[in-house]
Formats: structure tokens, sequence, C-alpha cells
């Protein structure tokens, strides 16, 4: 399912009810959602504890979707394989955690799943100038990792403008996704910057009129310029 906007949106988890997870998926997937965003978090990259390859194993049996998996950890490379084995369609590593960045991002391919880096909010956008040619997607982090429901730090919009332009100067179909405090009132200033991957968890699986009516808001105000 693709939408005619061009603008992809990955319903993260994390927000979602964890006794629920495999409705949580399939009101994702009903709802248009492209994406299916898992947040891996192993309580030392980041202050918080979440789900592992498991969860992604029990929900492939229900949801088509991408699975767009973020691991908020340290040394990724021990566990790539084994998220890619469970279903996972993309990978994307936090570039903090990567002593040799270019060799993981192969890994992830030669896997056959899709690369993706993620940068910290102070994480500066010129490290990646070396591995474009590796890369399939760049999630620029608009809050610090670890925890849902956390405000979009603004001083991450002009970074997400920075890596558009990137992107345009490599010529390479490369997605560009933002993730933390992704609403109906600040998707538009990220999608004016340049982003075309939203990553929303609150936002949607907490939304007053429910999950249906949130992603309709989040698409329709992210696209009015
Ligand atoms: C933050 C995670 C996010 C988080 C976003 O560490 O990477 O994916 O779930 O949550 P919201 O949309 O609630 O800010
Ligand atoms: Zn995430």
């Amino acid at each position: 399912m693709s939408s005619s906007d061009g603008l992809i949106v990955s319903p993260s988890l994390l927000a979602a009810d964890f006794g629920r997870l495999a409705d949580a998926a399939r009101e994702a997937e009903s709802g248009g959602a492209e994406y299916l965003h898992f947040d891996v978090m192993d309580g030392r990259f980041v202050p918080n504890i979440s789900m592992g390859p498991s969860a992604v194993k029990a929900l492939r049996t229900v949801s088509r979707a991408f699975f767009d998996v973020h691991l908020m950890i340290v040394e990724p490379e021990k566990y790539i394989e084994e998220f890619v084995r469970s279903g996972a369609d993309g990978i994307t590593v936090q570039i903090e955690a990567c002593t040799h960045l270019q060799r993981t991002l192969s890994l992830i391919r030669s896997l056959g799943a899709q690369a993706g880096v993620a940068l910290n909010p102070a994480t500066i956008p010129e490290q990646l100038e070396y591995v474009m040619d590796d890369l399939d997607l760049i999630l620029v982090m608009t809050v610090n990792p670890g925890f849902g429901g956390q405000k979009l730090l603004p001083a991450t919009l002009p970074k997400i403008q920075r890596v558009r332009q990137m992107i345009t100067d490599s010529g390479r179909p490369i997605h560009l996704e933002v993730d933390g405090g992704i609403t109906h009132e600040t998707a538009g200033a990220t999608v004016r910057a340049g982003a075309n991957v939203l990553v929303a968890g609150t936002s949607l699986y907490h939304y007053p009129q429910g999950f249906a009516a949130g992603i309709e808001a989040l698409r329709n105000t992210a696209m009015s310029l």
C-alpha cells in the first residue's frame, strides 16, 4: 500500500498497549500506514528497555507492513541478523553506537534488509558524508531517544534541511525519517524541512478520537503548506 502524497507514516508501537500489540499492528495497517516502527532499547544506549526480536517475529504473522526496526542499543551488529531473520525489513542503527559504521551498514544490506542510520539531536550530519552509498534511510532524531511522548526539539529542523540537501547532492533515493514528538502540530514543519517518513507514537495511539482519526490528522496537516 503506498500513499498518493508520497509521505510514509511509521506508527511507533512503543506508544501502543503492549498487551494488545497485534491489534495495534493491524490498526496501523488498516489506517494506511506503510511502515511499522519498532523501538528496540537495551537500558545501556538509552535509559529504558523495550522489545526485542521476538516481538518482531510475533507481529510478522499479523502484518504485511514494512517493519522499520530502530535499534537504540550498543553493539547493534551482534543482533542485526536475528532481527532480519525475525522479519525486519529495515534496520536503523544509531551512529553513536557504531565504531565501524560502514561495516555495520554493509552487514544489514548483505542480509537483504534496508540500511538506516539515526542521528541523535547533538550529532552532526556531516559524519555521514562517506557512507551515503551505503544508506537507504537517514533518521533524524527530533528528541533524545529513550522515551515516547517528548516534545520535538526545534533545533533539529535546520538539521533536517541540511540532511535533505546532502541526500539531493548524493543523487541517491535515500529516505529521510524523523522520530520523536511528531504530531499534527509539528509534522508540517518537518515535511517542509525535507522529511518524507514520519514516525509517530503518542500522537497516533493516544489520539483522543482514535488511531484512524489521528493518522488522518497527521497526514492532512503534514501536507498542508
Ligand atoms: C524515542 C523513540 C521513538 C518514540 C516516539 O526514543 O525512538 O520512536 O516512540 O514517540 P513519540 O511519537 O511519542 O514521540
Ligand atoms: Zn524510534
